[in-house]
């Protein structure tokens, strides 16, 4: 997937917890649509960068957060359409009881997901995938 590792590299660090078999399904899937859209959209022109993935978790709240040194997310009138991602992440997201943030990591972009227990789901975050 990246063809020229000396360009984009991915580090990942998580703590040692496990989860259900259904949630690492859902978060898996998510972690892809995200780190895809890095790939994609955040490195435009052979620009050098990073993508994180970090994964903590304490009792039963968990945080994923997928963040990349790129271009950046535009905002208001320049925000980008939502795709088909966005609404799979979503979805997804709904169903994990989560919460989507989307945020400038300045430089790059940063879409963090969260789970705390007793907390409804909110995915008000159109453009985060
Ligand atoms: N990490 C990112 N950095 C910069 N722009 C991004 C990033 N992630 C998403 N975008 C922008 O947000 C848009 C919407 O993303 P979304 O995942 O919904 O659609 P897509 O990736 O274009 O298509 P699809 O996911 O359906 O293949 C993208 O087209 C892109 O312009
Ligand atoms: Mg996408």
């Amino acid at each position: 997937m990246i063809a020229d590792p000396e360009r984009l590299s991915i580090d990942v660090t998580a703590d040692d917890s496990a989860v259900e078999a259904d949630v690492s399904v859902s978060l898996g899937l998510i972690v892809t649509e995200l780190v895809i859209n890095a790939l994609k959209h955040a490195f435009p022109d052979e620009r050098n960068g990073t993508i994180l993935v970090d994964y903590q978790s304490s009792g039963q709240d968990w945080t994923l957060s997928i963040t990349d040194n790129g271009i950046g997310m535009p905002e208001g009138n320049e925000a980008p359409k939502a795709g088909l991602g966005t609404g799979i992440v979503e979805a997804l997201v709904k169903n994990l009881e989560g919460e989507i943030t989307l945020a400038d990591a300045g430089p790059g972009t940063i879409v963090k997901i969260s789970h705390q227990q007793g907390k409804g789901s909110r995915t008000d975050v159109s453009k985060a995938a």
